[in-house]
């Protein structure tokens, strides 16, 4: 083992804190420092009523209006720089972006098609781009190892092979995936199919992005990378890149996409009004069935494709979307105009075969807050071989410092099974996934099998602190 990844951890702490002081500090909020409990919002901020507000109850709104990232193909130049962005409202903010945009572009793609797309580091620190919940081959993947200096570039070149779904793209550097995407690096990326045109469901204004995240800000209110080993968790809840966002929308059905972009922070969404969401997908596209549920919680990396049925709803009313772990208000829906929607919810989505009869089974131990299997990352380690092809049984345990988000690179899998802790499988946990919440005291068991590429992939915990300290595996699949 190279290097030690506690001492990373203090070294961008120490170089985060010296840029805000610094290089970074042109912004033009007064001073507020998070809290150390994490919970509370500074001051400037609080004013729309994002501390935990009720929510709800009349129309229009003092809110920011949410910000819809732009769309584009995955094609062209993708820069990762220091950006100064307005966080709604007139509030500058300085954070790291994608093509100056925060979130990132939202890149929308049709199966079938290819990506083309060149990455350029603007960032002073070395970066490479990962596209999380994309089926592509080793050198698309942004492993670690093909992380380009400052000033360098890497070139993407892959097919879509995979069926709709919403995936995430952000950095993957060796020790620094925390901070570069605490500080703004992320974004969201569409994949379309016939099945889902075949479903006829909500699109356009009708169909809207969530990348909810937390975000912490220096006295300047600039963003700011504070890390714990226990998880980087923010003070100010940021919907899109908005502070206190609310969105105006019509007596209609919605489809929101919705990504847990916390590095640390489990979320548990539900409106305030006790609005239903309808389920219709998660990491890896549709469930079998859609499933309505008053309350849905995810990891970081996890995503949801709900349906939000809004007929019922007087103009003039409004209600608001809620973290209730944290009692924050994340984003309000302000029911403002009259339409006749016609649109059906759909019962049955699509067929999902099922992995079966594993032909053997893993056990992987996730230690402490820096360990697999008790051993601390190594890039240039791989530690096991898995055989292209095979439906394998993998079984998730962990001796305490969970939450553990399990990410697995390279394929989409089943979770069958979660024992102690919790005891259950959730609705949202259905289907295909690329990551599963491993809770203190659970055994969480995947059926997996890669059939899209051999080659070198990661396994990791999505807490990025956690991943940044050596929560990390590279395994290749033969
Ligand atoms: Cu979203 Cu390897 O990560
Ligand atoms: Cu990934
Ligand atoms: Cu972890």
């Amino acid at each position: 083992m190279s290097r030690d990844p506690l001492s990373i951890t203090r070294r961008n702490f120490v170089r985060v804190t010296a840029g805000a002081a610094g290089v970074l500090g042109t912004g033009l909020l007064s001073a507020c420092e998070p809290d150390p409990a994490g919970l509370s919002v500074s001051p400037q901020f609080a004013k729309g009523g994002g501390g935990g507000g009720k929510g709800g109850g009349q129309g229009g709104s003092a809110r920011n209006p949410l910000r819809i990232p732009p769309t584009q193909a995955p094609t062209g130049v993708l820069t990762a720089a220091p950006a100064e962005v307005d966080l709604g409202g007139g509030v500058r903010s300085r954070v790291w972006a994608y093509n100056g945009q925060f979130p990132g572009p939202t890149l929308v793609a049709p199966t079938g098609s290819r990506a083309d797309m060149t990455f350029v580091n603007g960032l002073s620190h070395e970066s490479i781009t990962h596209w999380h919940g994309m089926i592509v081959d080793t050198p698309n993947d942004g492993h670690p190892r093909e992380a380009v200096p400052p000033g360098g570039s890497y070139v993407y070149d892959y097919p879509i092979i995979q069926r709709a779904s919403l995936n995430f793209y952000h950095p993957h550097p060796h020790g620094m995936t925390g901070e570069q995407v605490a500080m703004g690096l992320a974004g969201a990326y569409l994949i379309r199919d016939d099945d889902e045109a075949a479903l006829g469901l909500p699109s356009g204004p009708h169909e809207v992005p969530l990348i909810v995240r937390d975000a912490t800000f220096d006295r300047n209110g600039n963003m700011q990378y504070k890390p714990r080993s226990g998880g980087f968790e923010g003070n100010t809840p940021l919907v899109n890149g908005t502070l206190d966002p609310a969105l105006s929308v019509d007596t209609g059905v919605y489809r929101f996409r919705i990504l847990n972009g916390c590095n640390a922070r489990i979320l548990r969404f539900a409106f305030s009004d006790g609005t239903p969401f309808v389920l219709i997908g998660n990491d890896g596209g549709f469930l079998e069935a859609s499933v309505s549920l008053s309350e849905i919680t995810i990891c970081p990396a996890e995503r949801l494709d709900v349906l939000v049925d809004l007929r019922g709803h007087a103009p003039g009313t409004s209600l608001m979307l809620q973290d209730l772990n944290t009692g924050w208000d994340l984003l309000e829906l302000t029911v403002d105009r009259s339409v006749a929607d016609g649109t059906a919810i759909p019962g049955a989505l699509y067929p999902i075969e099922r992995l079966t009869a594993p032909v053997r089974t893993r056990e992987f131990s996730f230690d402490g807050m820096s360990k697999i299997n008790g051993q601390v990352y190594d890039m240039a380690r791989v530690d096991f071989q898995v055989p292209f092809g095979e439906t394998e049984l993998w079984r998730f345990t962990t001796n305490g410092n969970a939450p553990h988000p399990v990410h697995v690179h390279g394929a989409y899998y089943q979770v069958v099974s979660r024992s102690g802790g919790r005891a259950r499988l959730y609705p949202w946990e259905g289907g295909w996934k690329d990551t599963v919440l491993l809770e203190d005291g659970e055994t969480v068991e995947i059926l997996i099998r890669f059939d899209g590429y051999r080659g070198l992939y990661l396994m990791h915990c999505h807490k990025l602190e956690h991943e940044d300290m050596g929560m990390m595996s590279n395994f290749e699949v033969v």
